[in-house]
């Protein structure tokens, strides 16, 4: 398995040097057979270097050939994916003559709803929404179908008369206020598809939505397939500069989350299939970090982008395959030991949606590292060409949640299962009361761990883990931030801060 991973990244690389030398990439694909990996290798060390910002390699985004491309090889998997979840995240809207995935009932509630478009941010608890609003006709994307439900339109960051919008709570709820209008003076930076004020989850459950960035800024990568964050940046800034008409242009391969998510660019493999030249995740070895990141560079909660910046907290510019180092790109949300926040418990579990790739980390680190749950990953229990298909059992394999447990824990699976509730035993949290062990409720909570009374929990106080931040002082709360397991090496040797596993390092470490 090793040696075929390591043959299929030496074409890769190879593949780079012939574009770096000026070849068309029409070309390296009739080249692949005979190539000469050892003769390349000096030129792309580069490649490797884990402290500078990755070279981007352009050819990569060229590489993707989009879902019709497999399906006459692969009915199958085609067969199943295409009536899965991950083909019904992001649709186009009426505009753009689709409108499939609005809900039924949205229509003859429109007129009630406030479509109005977020322009931009004010300041930190307040934004401009447009006194404009909008028709059902007008929206140009949708996103997300199963839970929640958003709207975006096009816009070109132009002036605009508006109203301000406040929140006191962080942005889980606003308070538009339509009494006064004020005049937004425009902002080329938030030009692109920017998102009407509602967040509906269901007809009785209309909610206000304060995200002033567009869909291109912040959420692309993890809810389409193939997005290039480099010629996205370079038509931005062609934008701002007057060099280009629009921000229109999305920069995918595919609305739908494809096959080439979750298996890689497949230019070369459908010219010349081969199990060399495509991702398996299934065939991965446990240490080739791969094979876990096919799932979390989507399925987790993300800080912010270290590469392309910007308020971006998805993955952009991070390459399946290529990248393992994910702390290159991006930084985790924040874990808070012993106090929480609307992200995390005070034990670390996930309160959030896709926070699964946290919870698992965490139960590896919780078990020692030789931990069965820690180094199963996401597809051994998810079947993933076939997520929402079964109603019964939308999400794992098997006729039910429970089968995929029976499989190891036999008589004791119906037990084991409460640990997919967070909260089970905890306080119930709520905004600004997080100081509890509370995390997700229902069948989400994914760490795999019991404390001495049944409950799912986190780390415990004497597994707690810092960092001292740069110029903090060790003897103050303060000079410390939390971090989570798997930063260690990062914080240490990359970002050459020092750290500390226990409860109080403020009391201890001098
Ligand atoms: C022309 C036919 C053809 C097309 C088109 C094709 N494949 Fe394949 N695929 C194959 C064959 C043949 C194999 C088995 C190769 C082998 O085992 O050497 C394969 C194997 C695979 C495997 C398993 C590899 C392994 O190591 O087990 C995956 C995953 C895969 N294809 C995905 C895709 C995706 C994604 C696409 C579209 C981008 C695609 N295929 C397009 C023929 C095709
Ligand atoms: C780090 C990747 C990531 C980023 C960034 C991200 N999402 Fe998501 N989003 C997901 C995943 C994964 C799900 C599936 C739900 C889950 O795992 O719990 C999801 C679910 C959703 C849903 C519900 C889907 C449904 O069918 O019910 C909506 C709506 C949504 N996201 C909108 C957004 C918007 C708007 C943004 C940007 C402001 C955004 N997301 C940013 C990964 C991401
Ligand atoms: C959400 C991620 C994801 C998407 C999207 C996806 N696959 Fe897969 N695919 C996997 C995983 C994971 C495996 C490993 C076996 C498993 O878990 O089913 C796999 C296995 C395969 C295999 C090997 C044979 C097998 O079924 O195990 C083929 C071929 C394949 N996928 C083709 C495709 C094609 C073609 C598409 C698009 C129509 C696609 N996949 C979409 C994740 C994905
Ligand atoms: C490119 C980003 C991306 C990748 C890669 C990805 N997912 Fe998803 N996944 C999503 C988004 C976005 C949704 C929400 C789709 C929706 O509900 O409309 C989702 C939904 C799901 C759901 C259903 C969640 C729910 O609402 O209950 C499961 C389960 C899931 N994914 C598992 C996987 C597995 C397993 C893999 C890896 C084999 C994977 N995903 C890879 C983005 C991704
Ligand atoms: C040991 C098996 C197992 C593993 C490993 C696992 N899950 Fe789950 N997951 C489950 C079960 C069981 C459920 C509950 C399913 C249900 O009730 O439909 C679930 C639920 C989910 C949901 C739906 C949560 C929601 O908000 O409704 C998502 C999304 C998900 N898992 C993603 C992942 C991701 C991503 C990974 C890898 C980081 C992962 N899971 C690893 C067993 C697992
Ligand atoms: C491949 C076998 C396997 C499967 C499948 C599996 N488990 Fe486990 N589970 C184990 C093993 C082995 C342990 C012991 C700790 C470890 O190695 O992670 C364990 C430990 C646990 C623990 C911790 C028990 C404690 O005392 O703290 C929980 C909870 C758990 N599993 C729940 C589940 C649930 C829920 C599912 C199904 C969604 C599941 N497991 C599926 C093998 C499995």
């Amino acid at each position: 398995m090793k040696k075929s991973r390591l043959l299929f990244l030496a074409i890769l690389m190879f593949v780079i040097a012939i574009i770096a030398a000026g070849c068309s990439s029409e070309d390296t694909a009739d080249q692949t057979p005979d190539v000469d990996t050892e003769d390349q290798t000096p030129d792309t060390t580069t490649d490797d270097s884990s402290t500078d910002v990755p070279v981007e390699n352009l050819s990569y985004y060229d590489n993707f050939v989009g879902p019709n491309a497999c399906a006459g090889c692969h009915s199958g998997q085609m067969g199943k994916w295409e009536t899965s979840w991950h083909t019904q995240k992001t649709a186009e809207g009426p505009a753009l003559g689709g409108g499939d995935l609005v809900w039924d009932w949205v229509p003859s509630k429109w007129d009630e709803l406030d479509s109005y478009l977020v322009l931009d941010r004010k300041d930190s608890n307040t934004i401009y929404v447009g006194t404009k609003k909008y028709e059902l006709d007008e929206v140009d994307y949708s996103v997300g179908s199963i839970r929640k439900q958003r709207y975006m339109i096009y816009y070109d960051g132009s002036p605009q008369e508006a109203w301000l919008a406040t929140t006191e709570d962080g942005g889980i709820s606003w308070n538009l206020d339509k009494s006064e209008t004020v005049q937004f003076e425009g902002n080329k930076e938030r030009a692109g598809y920017n998102f009407l004020f509602i967040e509906l989850r269901g007809e009785d459950d209309i909610r206000t939505y304060g995200t002033w960035r567009t869909w291109q800024e912040q959420c692309i990568s993890c809810h389409t397939t193939g997005f290039n964050p480099n010629a996205w940046d370079e038509a931005k800034e062609q934008f701002i500069n007057g060099e280009r008409e629009d921000l229109k242009d999305t920069f995918i391969a595919d609305l739908r989350i494809s096959c080439e998510s979750c298996h890689g660019p497949g230019k070369d493999h459908v010219s010349g299939p081969s199990s060399e030249n495509i991702i398996n995740p299934a065939k991965l070895s446990k240490d080739d970090p791969t094979r876990q990141l096919v799932c979390t560079q989507c399925h987790t909660r993300n800080q912010t982008n270290l590469v392309h910046g910007n308020g971006s907290n998805d993955y952009r510019g991070f390459k399946i395959g290529t990248d393992t180092n994910i702390l290159e790109f991006i930084s985790y949300t924040r874990p808070a030991w012993g106090t929480g926040n609307r992200q995390v418990s005070i034990d670390g579990k996930g309160r959030r949606d896709h926070q699964q790739d946290m919870d698992i980390l965490l139960t590896d680190y919780i078990r020692g590292g030789s931990s069965v749950h820690g180094a199963m990953a996401c597809f051994d229990c998810h079947d993933s060409h076939n997520v929402g298909n079964n109603a019964n059992n939308p999400r794992t394999f098997g006729e039910a949640p429970i089968d995929n447990c029976i499989t190891c824990h036999a008589n004791n699976a119906e037990e084991m299962m409460q640990v997919l509730n967070g909260s089970t035993g905890w306080d119930k949290f709520g905004h600004g009361n997080y100081d509890n062990e509370g995390g997700r409720s229902g069948n989400k909570q994914h760490i795999f761990n019991f404390d001495e009374e049944g409950r799912s929990f986190g780390l415990s106080p004497d597994q707690y883990i810092w960092a001292l931040k740069k110029d903090g002082n060790a003897s103050e709360v303060d000079g410390w931030e939390s971090i989570w397991p798997w930063e260690i090496d990062h914080y240490e040797n990359e970002l050459g801060q020092r750290t500390y596993i226990g409860a109080e390092p403020w009391n201890d470490a001098n």
